[in-house]
């Protein structure tokens, strides 16, 4: 059943606590820590502006990082509230604790249309142990919960589920944010009934990672297009060689048992036919856990099913990227998770890119809905410029292929069912 939301609410006057997914990736430049990519920032506009124009007294909680209990400075939420304010282009006030005095008191000063961002929540390790005190200590002095952090739904966390509980208990409403919303929609509603031929494009480094999805998909696509490194995991499974490509040799099973589905099934189950392998050298450098960074040298087409003993298969090749982009242009529904290759080095970027243009090229010509997963999909399609050009971009990682594969996220399952 579809959840209760934010539009659904009468909020003015109301102390709203929102849980936001403001995880965003921060570097350190001059001492200070600053923000690399605010997309997640971003995207929670809409529900915080929906919730400033009706007059709420809008908190915010969310989590930086994986501090675990501990007060690390670099993991401080301080310049997300800085670029929160900068973007919604009024003040945010901010508090160095989530719970206490000193955030109760600012929360209770608090006029309708103000925002207050708390500090991170995982500076307690009570909130990754949904901690039921915690938890009411979080809700104290809310009157309604609103979950916008889709990205961490896949957590049963105390600011994302814990809170939600309490709330609830004393008769206060739990709703989904816009983003949350989103979410759920299209990657949930609109890959239920998907206009067809329904194309799915999974890639990324491993098969235990995926094979969820693969799985629950399977029931689903017409079509499902396979790249990156989890390729030779199902070369294997077939029998071929694959040099010194990264691969599961325990999940050789699991490919199997995927391939036999799809060929049940009747779903077209499509392998790279070419791949750009590199050769693998050790160099006297060390990385930052002091093991030798290994080297990619010497790029080429690997024009065969076959990696040869010394090489690594590190892109899709020049065949696959063709026939992939062919099949893509033929669907009206597309789904892609995951990269195709390296693509963070630009000589093994290549296979991802020209899937990258296909879906845009899909979308923007033959109407197809271009629904990308989240994760290393989405930075790979800002790396291309290409991001505002799909129908909808994911903002969970982790959140969005345990939604994929059908699990109910307990973020979302805490929120009211709307009727
Ligand atoms: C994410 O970035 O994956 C979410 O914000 C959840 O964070 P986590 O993986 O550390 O729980
Ligand atoms: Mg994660």
């Amino acid at each position: 059943m579809a959840k209760l939301t934010v539009k659904d609410l009468n909020v003015r006057g109301k102390r709203v606590l929102v849980r936001a997914d403001f995880n965003v990736p921060m570097e350190e430049k001059d001492g200070q820590m600053v923000i690399t990519d605010a997309t997640r920032i971003e995207e929670t506009l809409p529900t915080l502006e929906l919730l400033i124009k009706q007059g709420a007294k809008v908190v915010v909680m969310a989590h930086l990082g994986r501090p675990k209990g501990q007060r690390d400075a670099t993991l401080s939420l301080r310049p997300v509230a800085a670029k929160l304010a900068d973007l919604l282009g009024r003040p945010v006030a901010f508090v160095d604790d989530c719970i206490g005095e000193k955030a109760e008191k600012t929360a209770e000063a608090l006029q309708p249309g103000d925002v207050l961002l708390l500090e991170n929540v995982r500076y307690y390790n009570e909130e990754e142990a949904n901690d039921p005190a915690f938890a009411e200590k979080l809700a104290k002095g809310a009157d309604i919960y609103v979950d916008d952090a889709f990205g961490a739904a896949h957590r049963a966390h105390a600011s994302t589920e814990g809170v939600a509980k309490v709330i609830a208990k004393r008769g206060g409403l739990c709703a989904a944010g816009l983003l949350m919303e989103r979410e759920l929609k299209f990657l949930g509603e609109e890959l239920e009934n998907p206009a067809k031929p329904f194309v799915v494009i999974l890639g990324g480094a491993k098969v235990s990672d995926k094979i969820g999805v693969i799985d629950r998909l399977l029931e689903k696509a017409d079509c499902i297009l396979i790249g990156g490194a989890m390729t030779y995991t199902f070369r294997l499974a077939l029998g071929l060689k694959v040099g010194k490509s990264l691969v599961e040799p325990d999940k050789v099973e699991v490919a199997k048992a995927a391939l036999e589905k799809a060929k049940a099934r009747g779903v077209k189950f499509m392998l790279p036919v070419d791949n750009i392998v590199a050769t693998p050298v050790k160099t006297d450098k060390l990385n930052k856990k002091g093991k030798p960074i290994i080297e990619l040298t010497n790029p080429r087409v690997n024009d065969s099913l076959n990696i040869p003993d010394t090489e690594e298969g590190v892109d899709i090749g020049p065949k696959t990227a063709a026939e992939y982009a062919n099949v893509i242009h033929g669907a009206k529904t597309i789904l892609w998770n995951g990269p195709m290759g390296i693509f963070e080095m630009p000589a093994f970027a290549k296979g991802t890119f020209a899937v990258a243009a296909a879906v845009v090229e899909a979308t923007q010509k033959n109407g197809a809905k271009s629904i990308i997963g989240g994760g290393d999909s989405v930075k790979a399609l800002h790396q291309a410029k290409l991001g505002d050009k799909v129908t909808f971009m994911s903002t969970g990682g982790g959140a969005s292929l345990e939604f994929l594969e059908g699990k109910v996220l307990p973020g979302v399952a805490a929120l009211a069912d709307n009727g």
